[in-house]
């Protein structure tokens, strides 16, 4: 275990304005019940990059209307998106009329020329007047993560969808913000456990007010296949019929796929699709008998070993099967990635592995998209401009870890997603009722307190393309459980993809993370109340009317 030191703390670079951030010491824990005023503008998270409070804050009320340009549909979007999360809880018409900026209200701007230039394909910036709220950005994406920004300075019971009682004022003062990483993703394995397109939003609309952008499924594994191939239907059909225990399992039809990418989209998430190959295979090796070196099918698999499958390195079928699987999920598919797993590949000796490797990468560029994969990649020859995932942790060897700084060197970018920091699927606590500890117990602090930037020592921190945490489904099958992993630590990676370095900060972070806490009640998120987190006292007498959820 490794602790990173970071440089000057934060208030040293930016002075009050972080000071106001950094409630962790003091405010939280009486602001939900006491109410005294407005959350201190940039208490939100992730961190903002910039936050210049001052001036008198602004109360949304019955008159306020929300202003976009006229015939702007990427502003229209954001605008009755917001609009939309806070009619049920304030009771007010929130109308969103194409006006324009000029006028009071809450105004979404696009400006792909003056200031907003310079914020990029994120950045946003927010601008609080007694008379206005204005949120402007380069790009939609950007209005969008000011809606979110915008979001959680308001009070949790803004969430409710049960009208609440307002002030529902925004601190005055201006957050200017943009990520630190261009990747900042999620991963859930749908194919240990199967999770419906509705599960699969639901988490989608979690990331995003963490302003992830990525949404990595890992769509088959040993126990399951979960995207419908037409050329090779038996693995939907058949490798989809089961999971981990033995339940029914499932899998996306098309259609299905169409609409979880779509959704995505609508929160500015990419989706990124992972067929893992040559390991993790034996849901294809159980439909299909020719994909087996013996021309046998395997029989479906329900329990939670690893490494014991491999595709037939040596037989043509092998790429026929990539080849269409690749292709047809490269149609359906409109982001840049394209997964192809490459972990735990103990069964496919290391020279076959990379002869494999040689194949299918240059299917994966055929079909137009980049190639990611778990950092094992690093031991073959990685395909110029291939992303690795690297998921390692303390005990991790020397010589894998020099690899895959070595790869890094060469030209290969880096997620990262140490096991023993991103992983979600780590308990917690010994106590912890779901989740694996091969990697360690991983608590809020672990979780958060590490650098991105210089976390693979040799690999040069320019290689890093963002962050990403992962949620194995070997222990996990219910959207509730799902969260309680995921709650809070998905928040803290969402800071570390985000945040510059030098907001990184425990004490703050922990403040900030603390006034979450409501927040999830009211969208019925059954989060882990961890202890290192100073979490309000729910308010007596609220009733946020949350989606009601029990405790996993
Ligand atoms: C992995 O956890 N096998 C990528």
């Amino acid at each position: 275990m490794r602790r990173t030191s970071f440089g000057p703390r934060c208030l040293a670079l930016t002075g009050a304005a972080l000071l106001l951030a950094a409630g962790g010491t003091a405010a939280p824990a009486a602001s939900a019940a006491a109410e005294p005023g407005p959350a201190p503008l940039g208490h939100v998270v992730p961190a903002p990059a910039s936050v210049r409070p001052g001036g008198d804050p602004y109360e949304i009320t019955a008159r306020t209307v929300v202003r976009v340009p006229p015939g702007n549909r990427e502003a229209a979007r954001a605008g009755g998106y917001l609009a939309g999360l806070l009619r049920p809880s304030t009771g007010y018409r929130l109308p969103v009329v194409d006006s324009g900026a000029a006028g009071p209200g809450i105004r979404l701007v696009l400006d792909d020329e003056g200031a907003g230039a310079a914020l990029g394909a994120e950045g946003y910036r927010l601008s609080v007047t007694a008379r206005s709220v204005t949120i402007s950005a380069r790009e939609g994406a950007g209005l969008f993560h000011g809606v979110q920004t915008l979001r959680q300075l308001l009070p949790a019971r803004a969430e409710s969808t049960v009208r609440q009682p307002g002030p529902w004022t925004v601190a005055g003062g201006v957050v200017t913000d943009a990520p630190r990483y261009g990747y900042r993703g999620a991963m859930l394995d749908v194919a240990r456990h199967f999770f419906t397109v509705d599960q699969v939003k639901r988490y989608v609309d979690q990331l995003a007010l963490y302003k992830y952008n990525a949404l990595h499924l890992h769509l088959s594994d040993d126990q399951g296949w979960r995207i419908a191939v037409g050329s090779w239907p038996r693995l939907a059909a058949y490798g989809g019929s089961t999971q981990v225990g033995g339940g029914p399992g499932g899998f996306y039809s098309k259609d299905d796929y169409r609409e979880i990418v779509r959704h995505a989209a609508s929160r500015y998430l990419t989706v990124v699709p992972e067929i893992d190959m040559p390991g993790h295979t034996n849901a294809a090796l159980a439909s299909y008998a020719r994909l087996n070196c013996d021309g046998v099918a395997r029989p479906l698999y329900t329990g939670t070993e690893v490494g014991f499958s491999s595709l037939c390195v040596a037989k043509q079928d092998t790429y026929e099967f990539a080849e269409d699987v690749i292709g047809e999920l490269a149609v359906l598919t409109p982001g840049p990635y394209l997964h192809i797993g490459g972990d735990e590949a103990h069964s496919t000796s290391p020279a076959d592995y990379a002869a494999f490797m040689d194949r299918v990468q240059p299917v994966v560029a055929r079909h137009g998209k980049t190639v990611i994969g778990w950092h094992q990649l690093a031991g073959a020859r990685p395909a110029p401009g291939a992303l690795l995932q690297y998921w390692g942790y303390g005990r991790t060897g020397a010589a894998e870890r020099a690899r895959v700084a070595a790869a890094a060197r060469a030209g290969a970018g880096l997620i990262l997603s140490p096991a023993d920091r991103a992983y979600l699927d780590m308990k917690y606590t010994k106590d912890t009722p779901l989740g694996l500890q091969w990697a360690g117990l991983v608590e809020v602090r672990q979780s958060y307190d590490w650098d991105p930037g210089g976390y693979l020592t040799d690999a040069p921190a320019s290689a890093v393309a963002g962050v990403e945490a992962p949620l194995w489904t070997e222990t996990i099958s219910t959207s509730a459980q799902l969260e309680y992993m995921a709650f809070p630590r998905l928040a803290g990676i969402a800071e570390l993809g985000w945040s510059p370095p030098a907001t990184h900060d425990w004490a703050s972070y922990r403040g900030r993370l603390a006034a979450q806490g409501p927040r999830w009640d009211a969208l019925g998120i059954a989060y882990y109340r961890s202890p290192q987190v100073p979490w309000p006292h729910p308010s007596p007498g609220l009733r946020l009317g949350g989606k009601g959820r029990s405790r996993p």
